[in-house]
């Protein structure tokens, strides 16, 4: 194909060819110039052609998924990544579902009665002073534990119960404190609470379901033990504490608490409309991040939610 020159200087020449026509005799110059405007609109066409196809070949190709203008340099994009807490998260409640536990995802927000009531914290409990969180000026709450979703987890599975099977959930969720923050004490972590109601439900049944979570999650057999410690929601209460594993830098000599629990107490049963004559259950709840610090060796915990990523890409 002629480039868009040729044809430009072709066209040019052409139009010259005009200035012959008055040369002409009269009986010449119709067919002459019709002749002439045949070729004319010919090398128009070719060179509109000509001109598209060099349009073409010169434009740069446009992004069309760039955020910026067109043809803007376009910095390179980094790929993030899922937040360490989350994929381990993801692992405790796959051990848990393995396990034939439900999830039910826990609030953000939640209210007095849930915090409070439904917990067994009567109105001016002293007890009510060690979950210190935050509050809305509309009075909301957001959650100092999990444990907040025990009624709700209660209320929604109870119709298992009177169809002869069990409650058996586990709960995940984000807390917050009003806490003086450091190394071992951040504002906002994870949790992850767990609910077993069912007839004859005894505590060896939960430090059995406890400790297969722990040797699993850490992949070896550790040692567990109990200390007493006081919830008013369950009763007894206890606190689980496992032997620190040597692989992760224990000398089988330091013992770490993992999480409180014991059995529910039956005012809470109760308050769900469960009978606790006929039902017991147990429940517990512990942090993710302390879980976590300890399968990977990590001293600090407020890594977690700084947004480093100097820190984040290391996972
Ligand atoms: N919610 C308690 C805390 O954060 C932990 C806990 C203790 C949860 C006993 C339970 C339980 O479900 O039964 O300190």
């Amino acid at each position: 194909m002629s480039s868009v020159e040729e044809i430009k200087s072709n066209l040019k020449a052409l139009n010259a060819e005009y200035a012959k026509i008055k040369t002409l005799l009269k009986e010449e110059r119709k067919s002459f110039g019709e002749e002439l405007n045949k070729r004319r609109r010919k090398l128009q066409a070719e060179l509109q052609v000509a001109m598209d196809a060099a349009e073409a070949e010169n434009i740069e190709p446009i992004d069309i998924t760039a955020p910026s203008a067109p043809n803007a340099k376009i910095p390179e994009i980094k790929q993030g990544s899922r937040h360490p807490l989350m994929t381990e998260l993801e692992r405790v409640l796959d051990i848990y579902s393995h396990m034939g536990f439900d999830v039910m995802e826990a609030r953000q927000l939640d209210d007095e009665f849930h915090m409070f009531e439904a917990l067994n914290f009567p109105e001016g409990h002293p007890a009510r002073d060690g979950y210190d969180t935050f509050r809305t000026s509309e009075g909301f709450i957001p959650p100092a534990h999990t444990s907040t979703m025990q009624h709700r987890a209660l209320k929604r599975y109870k119709k298992d119960l009177e169809n002869g099977g069990k409650i058996a959930v586990v709960i995940p969720g984000r807390v917050f404190r009003n806490e003086d923050v450091d190394a071992t004490h951040e504002h906002t972590f994870y949790q992850c609470e767990g609910v077993f109601v069912g007839k004859n439900v005894n505590m060896g049944q939960m430090l059995g379901v406890l400790k297969n979570f722990f040797d699993t999650y850490y992949g070896q057999n550790l040692n567990i033990k109990t200390q007493p410690g006081y919830f008013p929601f369950t009763e007894p209460s206890v606190e689980l504490l496992i032997e620190k594993p040597k692989s992760l830098g224990g000398k089988g000599d330091g013992w770490l608490e993992m999480l409180g629990c014991g059995m529910i107490h039956p005012n809470v049963l109760k308050m769900a409309g469960i009978n606790p004559d006929e039902y017991q259950g147990f429940a517990w709840g512990g942090g993710i991040d302390r879980l976590v610090m300890l399968k990977y060796g990590l001293s600090d915990v407020r890594y977690f939610e700084s947004g480093k990523l100097d820190f984040l890409k290391e996972f």
